[in-house]
């Protein structure tokens, strides 16, 4: 499964309830290239994109998440941790949306989250001469 199926499968998120961004700026770039795919589309042109050509950003996520992924229910949570609670990456560099990845650690990727975990640690560790 991806979060992105997941956000299908838990609650009725669908595609365009992401890939529609946040604001009405948002609306309007997604919804002229969606026109601009249907034209190409319509003359054999359409090729899938491999990345999204208009990033959606934070501003997305934080839509339905304004807290930035706090959970209220269980204490001791990664986002509850003040120092947690922003933590420098954009949510998709830690939570991608379309990569399997197992249930059990919430679509997240060990490999993919953990070199951006030591980055900030060592950096408060002092490792890197930031800070005693
Ligand atoms: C939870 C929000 C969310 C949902 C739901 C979602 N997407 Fe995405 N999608 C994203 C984000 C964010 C990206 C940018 C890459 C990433 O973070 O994985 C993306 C990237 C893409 C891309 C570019 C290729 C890629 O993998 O980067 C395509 C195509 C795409 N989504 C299609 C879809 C379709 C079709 C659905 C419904 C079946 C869907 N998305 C549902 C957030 C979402
Ligand atoms: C349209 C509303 C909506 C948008 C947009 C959205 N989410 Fe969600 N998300 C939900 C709902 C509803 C749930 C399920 C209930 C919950 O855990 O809050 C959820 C669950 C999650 C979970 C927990 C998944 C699990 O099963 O463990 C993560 C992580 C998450 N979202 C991250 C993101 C990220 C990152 C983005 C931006 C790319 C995003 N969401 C965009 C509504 C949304
Ligand atoms: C440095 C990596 C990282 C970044 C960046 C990040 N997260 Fe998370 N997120 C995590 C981890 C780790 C968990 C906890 C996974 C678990 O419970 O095992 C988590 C959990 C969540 C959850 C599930 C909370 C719950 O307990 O139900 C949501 C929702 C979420 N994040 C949203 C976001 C949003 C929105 C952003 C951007 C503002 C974001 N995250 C940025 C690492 C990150
Ligand atoms: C914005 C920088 C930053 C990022 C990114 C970050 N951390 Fe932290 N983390 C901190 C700070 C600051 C503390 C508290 C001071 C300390 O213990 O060094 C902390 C403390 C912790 C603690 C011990 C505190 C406790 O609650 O017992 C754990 C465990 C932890 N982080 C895990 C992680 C994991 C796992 C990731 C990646 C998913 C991560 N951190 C990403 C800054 C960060």
């Amino acid at each position: 499964m991806t979060l992105a199926g997941a956000h299908n499968a838990q609650a009725p998120v669908k595609c365009i309830d992401c890939h529609i961004g946040a604001g009405r700026k948002d609306y309007l770039i997604v919804k002229a290239i969606a026109a601009w795919d249907t034209a190409r589309w319509i003359v054999g042109a359409y090729k899938d994109p491999k990345t999204l050509r208009y990033p959606l950003g934070d501003r997305t996520c934080l839509k339905c998440h304004p807290d930035g992924g706090q959970n209220p229910v269980v204490e001791r949570t990664f986002h509850n941790a003040p120092y947690h609670r922003d933590p420098r990456n954009g949510c998709s560099d830690c939570h991608r949306s379309h990569l399997e990845a197992p249930s059990e650690t919430r679509f997240l990727r060990l490999a993919m989250v953990k070199p951006l975990c030591d980055q900030c640690h060592q950096a408060t560790l002092g490792i890197r001469g930031d800070r005693r």
